[in-house]
Parts: C-alpha cells; sequence; structure tokens
C-alpha cells in the first residue's frame, strides 16, 4: 500500500508561475491592470474566439453569461442533472427556471433527443456542460437551439484544452464559461472566465463584472451609469499572471493527462469490473476527470463500499456528481422525483473518479491499479 494519499487533482505550480506572481503584486495595478486583458487576449486566441471576459470564479462565469443572456424568472433553461450544482444554481440566481434533461449513458453528456423532450414554448437556453472534459454534441445541439431561437451556454469547466475536429473548446457555442479552480485544467487558485465572439455579450459581460456600470463617453469618462446591478466578479491581475503563464502550460498539461488517460482505459478496458465512457471518434477529450462506472452486478457491495476501500489503500477517489436533482434545495422547490432522467439515475450510482493529474507519476498510476484489482478481487460476486 501507497505511504501516503494519492489525491484526485492536483495543481501543477512551478517556480516560472511563482516569478509571474511576484512580480504581478510588486507593480503598481494589483487588480484590473494590464495583465487582467493580457490574459483576456490570450484566452480568446486560445479558445478561437474574439472575446474573453476573466472572473472571479467558474461560478461567477455562469452567472454572469446567464445575465447577459437576460435569462428572467418567464424563461426556462435546459442543463444536464449531472454537474456541479453551480451550473443550475447560475440559472436559479437569475429566477429562471432550471429544467433537466436526461444524459447519453455511455457519453454521459446531455442526450440531444432528451432535450426535445423536454423543450416547451418557454424555454430560452441551453446549458450542456463537456462532463468530465469531453465535448458535447455540439453538431447536434447548436442547429437545434438555432432552431426553436435558444441561447447556447457551454458550461467548460471541464474541458478547456478539448475540441472537436479543428474546432477548439470556447468556439462551440455563443458563450463558453470556464474555470480555474486549482483541480481544473489551468489555475489562478480562483478564476474563470466566459468566451464569446459576440461583441453585445461581451460588453454584458464586462458590465456585470463591474457593477453593470456602463462606461462614460470619451468627453466624461468619469461619468457611470448603472442600468441593470452587476456584480464584483473581477479576477486580479496576480491572478492573471499565474492565468497567463499557466495557459502557455495547457497543452503540456494535456498531453500528460491524455497519456495517462490512454494508460487508464489500455489497462481497465480488460477489466470485468468497469465500464469505460465511450470516446468519439473526432473528439478530443479536456481529461479534467478521468471516471469510469462500476459493473455493480460483477461485485458484492455498492460503489461507496469500494470507495472507502480504495481509501484504505491511501487512493483518493471520489465520485462526480451527486444529480443536482437530489440536492434539498432543488428536491423541494422544484417537487423533482426519483425517475426524472433514468440514464442519469442508473449512471450516478455506479460513477468512479480516479486520480488524474499533470504531475502523476506512473508508480503513482499503478497504484491506482493495484488496489483497484485488490478491492475488485475483494468483492468479486
Ligand atoms: C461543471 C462545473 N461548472 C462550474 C464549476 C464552478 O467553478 P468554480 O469552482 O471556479 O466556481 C465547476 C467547479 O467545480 C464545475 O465542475
Amino acid at each position: 500500500m501507497r505511504p501516503t494519499l494519492l489525491p484526485y487533482a492536483h495543481q501543477t505550480i512551478e517556480p516560472d508561475d511563482l516569478a509571474a506572481v511576484n512580480a504581478a503584486l510588486t507593480a503598481d495595478w494589483i487588480t484590473q491592470g494590464p495583465l487582467v486583458a493580457r490574459f483576456e487576449q490570450a484566452l480568446a486566441e486560445h479558445g478561437g474566439v474574439r472575446h474573453a471576459v476573466a472572473m472571479a470564479s467558474g461560478t461567477a462565469a455562469l452567472h454572469a453569461a446567464c445575465w447577459a443572456a437576460g435569462l428572467g424568472p418567464d424563461d426556462e433553461v435546459i442543463t444536464t442533472p449531472l454537474t456541479f450544482a453551480a451550473t443550475a444554481n447560475a440559472i436559479v440566481y437569475r429566477g429562471a427556471q432550471t429544467v433537466f434533461a436526461d444524459i447519453d449513458a455511455t457519453t454521459l453528456n446531455l442526450a440531444p433527443d432528451a432535450v426535445k423532450r423536454v423543450a416547451t414554448a418557454r424555454t430560452r437556453a441551453l446549458l450542456p456542460v463537456d462532463f468530465a472534459g469531453l465535448p458535447c454534441e455540439y453538431g447536434h445541439l447548436l442547429p437545434l437551439a438555432r432552431e426553436n431561437g435558444w441561447i447556447v451556454i457551454a458550461d467548460a469547466a471541464h474541458s478547456f484544452g478539448g475540441a472537436i475536429g479543428d474546432r477548439r473548446v470556447g468556439s462551440l457555442a455563443d458563450m463558453t464559461t470556464l474555470s480555474f479552480h486549482p483541480a481544473k485544467l489551468i489555475t489562478t487558485g480562483e478564476g474563470g472566465a466566459v468566451l464569446t465572439d459576440r461583441d453585445d455579450l461581451a460588453d454584458r459581460l464586462r458590465a456585470v463584472r463591474h457593477h453593470g456600470i456602463q462606461r462614460g463617453d470619451a468627453k466624461r469618462p468619469w461619468r457611470s451609469e448603472i442600468r441593470e446591478p452587476g456584480s464584483n466578479y473581477r479576477l486580479t491581475d496576480f491572478q492573471s499572471a499565474l492565468g497567463l503563464s499557466q495557459l502557455g502550460k495547457l497543452d503540456r498539461f494535456w498531453r500528460r493527462r491524455d497519456a495517462l488517460a490512454r494508460r487508464y482505459r489500455e489497462r481497465l478496458s480488460r477489466s470485468p469490473f468497469v465500464e469505460l465512457p465511450s470516446l468519439p471518434e473526432g473528439l478530443r477529450h479536456g481529461w479534467h476527470l478521468f471516471v469510469v462506472m462500476l459493473r455493480l452486478e460483477r461485485l458484492r457491495v455498492t460503489r461507496d463500499t469500494i470507495l472507502r476501500a480504495l481509501r484504505a489503500e491511501n487512493i483518493g477517489a471520489t465520485m462526480h456528481y451527486p444529480l443536482v436533482y437530489r440536492h434539498r434545495f432543488y428536491r423541494d422547490r422544484f417537487r423533482y422525483v426519483a425517475g426524472l432522467c433514468p440514464n442519469a439515475e442508473l449512471v450516478e450510482s455506479r460513477l468512479v473518479t480516479l486520480p488524474l493529474f499533470p504531475a502523476m507519476t506512473d508508480t503513482d498510476q499503478d497504484d491506482v491499479l493495484r488496489a483497484l484489482d485488490k478491492v475488485f478481487a475483494h468483492y468479486a460476486r
């Protein structure tokens, strides 16, 4: 057994990251200075869009995107139940109605047919999540949204670095939200961004980030006006320094994640105890998370017992996510009942997230695979 706990995720901070933050902290502006704009430009270029608006967190990015989209109490927004609650909470902040559509049981992303089934005349937006890092079926979702006049906000907290063909995550929806939490692909401590090609949305995003303030004109730049109250969702300059430095490493980090993920898939595809999510041709997975689905019919115990046994082996395996509509707030407020999204419910009880991060070594990964073999042998039917 390994002597220390292997976490499921860990940031990679290197000496040049530290130097960049240090330099930013001793500059004149430590918030909303020149580095925020440079980070935004680099993010927009990376995503292949005209605008990136940096935000204080991925949650702030989601809220700002829903605000910029003009969502309000008369609107329904379709999203997936298999996500971090921040996705659905952003819809609730706007007073709009969260509508959950089922997932595809093999990709674990929103199923376009399920989206069609729950759409109504009040649907205004679609909020798909690239679960674990696999880009959603935007080739189906976008035309559906266009036909119906819906806006598409992609929650790409897991998939920055991924792509569909030669189109990178960031350019696949009307707005794409990112998170730079330490477990994610690159980090700014806390942080996020919204990427978009649309000038009008970028203006609104910048306004909500800064209290809803519209800038004065050239003659009187000190005058400002608030047309709708926004928030303070600003990212600092020293966080942007870290973000810029980390963005330069995204491809290297991604390559290491990809190599580890391939090795996991190669070994685990032979295991009778797990099923791997599908990896459709032509998609580049972002590999934020490496998830497997247990074949519970071949085991004597539940997923939680397997997780506890892995923890006892010092493997920090975990699960993402309890379905959003099982949280008490959503259960009570929207009177959701079991059976709403059958695929998601079947998948949820089988999900396990295995450790995956760029600094993980092959030896660390061997420890995970050995622990899995041991635990499965012990609990096999
Ligand atoms: C799918 C998803 N959306 C949104 C968020 C929120 O991001 P943040 O933690 O940066 O607020 C997360 C973070 O865990 C996430 O996993």
